[in-house]
């Protein structure tokens, strides 16, 4: 019996993809891979993206791309999104899960990106406490006359407390960059909300200890003792805001804050307002409620430092981003479940949908 050819998979690209996975799938035929790239900066308006997944088999996503009811609207045919991120929160999993006439089966990227994001995480830690960007500006602007003892003085970092929220793989790799600058660790555990095994998380919670002297503190100690506080939990629900006034209002005036989770895990006008009251000392963020919208009193403030989402940025990482979400996209549709499928629950009936397809 001569083996059947499978039709080939129209795929969907949002953003650049470097050329090692162009030419993988280019030169993959059992399923072929037919490749469309738009490569846009910044979200595509809801309509636009739902245009560009009308006819579609799969699609490659990122932060900025919301999948959902609305643009998956003209997209009959959809059933792989390979999300190159490990945050998934623009994804209506439930929907994809739900949707007819077949599901969606979703990855993303978690693992390869632990160490550059805590990188940059740390890395702000340190500019807003050593103020290296008020000392480059200064510097570069001439300001600069000599040595002076009490010149842009900042803040020691060794001996203090940070509080990590959200202790997964990246809370992790800050933790222990934390510890090998002489910091007292505590953390709060959050959850994705896609289950929950308590044993291994005590059996973590004695690996943190023992490793690194960390203790799980609840969020209210957590926040008036850290002299630092980096947030590293997914945004789902349930971390919804979860810093607004009343944690502010808890919060060291002298603490400085580090974001490169997600922007809505915290209520910015709140944030915005604790800046103004000089409740928090200063701000590193990576990641804002509304990207790419930034609040003025943020570009104002000398002692807050801004990137543009760019924890995972680094020439490694997004290749390793991008590898991982092209195999998962080249496995699923080659019957082979991908390891870091979102929603692995709809994996039998997925791929019994697939087997009908072709
Ligand atoms: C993520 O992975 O969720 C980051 O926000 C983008 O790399």
């Amino acid at each position: 019996m001569t083996k059947q050819t499978k039709k080939s998979i129209k795929v969907l690209c949002l953003g650049k993809l470097p050329q090692a996975q162009l030419d993988l799938l280019r030169s993959a035929t059992n399923p072929a891979f037919d490749l469309e790239i738009i490569d846009r900066s910044g979200p595509l308006p809801s309509d636009q993206l739902a245009r560009a997944l009308a006819s579609k088999d799969a699609v490659l996503t990122e932060p900025q791309d919301r999948i959902n009811a609305e643009t998956l609207a003209l997209a009959p045919n959809l059933r792989f999104v390979g999300q190159r991120a490990v945050g998934f929160d623009n994804l209506d999993i439930q929907h994809f899960n739900d949707s007819t006439p077949h599901k969606i089966l979703a990855t993303n990227t978690p693992g390869v990106l632990d160490n550059a994001t805590a990188d940059l995480a740390f890395a702000l830690l340190i500019a807003v406490a050593r103020r290296v960007v008020e000392a480059d500006t200064y510097v570069k602007t001439g300001q600069w006359s000599g040595f002076e003892n009490d010149l842009l003085l900042g803040t020691e970092i060794s001996s203090k407390t940070i509080g990590i929220i959200g202790l997964g793989r990246i809370g992790l790799a800050m933790a222990r960059r934390a510890h090998g600058f002489g910091m007292r660790i505590i953390y709060m555990r959050s959850s994705s909300g896609r289950g929950n095994d308590d044993f291994a998380a005590d059996q973590k919670d004695l690996m943190l200890k023992d490793e690194l002297g960390a203790e799980r503190v609840k969020l209210d100690r957590l926040l008036q003792e850290s002299d630092f506080i980096s947030l590293h939990c997914p945004y789902t629900p349930k971390t919804d805001k979860l810093l607004s006034t009343r944690e502010f209002d808890l919060i060291k005036s002298s603490c400085i804050l580090v974001n490169t989770a997600r922007g809505r895990v915290i209520d910015e006008k709140a944030m915005v307002e604790a800046l103004a009251a000089g409740k928090i000392h200063g701000l590193g963020l990576d990641v804002m409620e509304r990207e790419p919208e930034v609040p003025q009193a943020f570009i104002d403030a000398p002692n807050v430092v801004l990137a543009p989402h760019i924890g995972s940025a680094t020439h490694e990482t997004r290749n390793a981003m991008a590898a991982l979400a092209v195999r998962g996209m080249m496995e699923a549709f080659a019957g082979i479940m991908p390891q870091n499928a979102i929603n692995a629950e709809i994996w039998a009936e997925w791929i019994s949908q697939q087997e009908k397809l072709h």
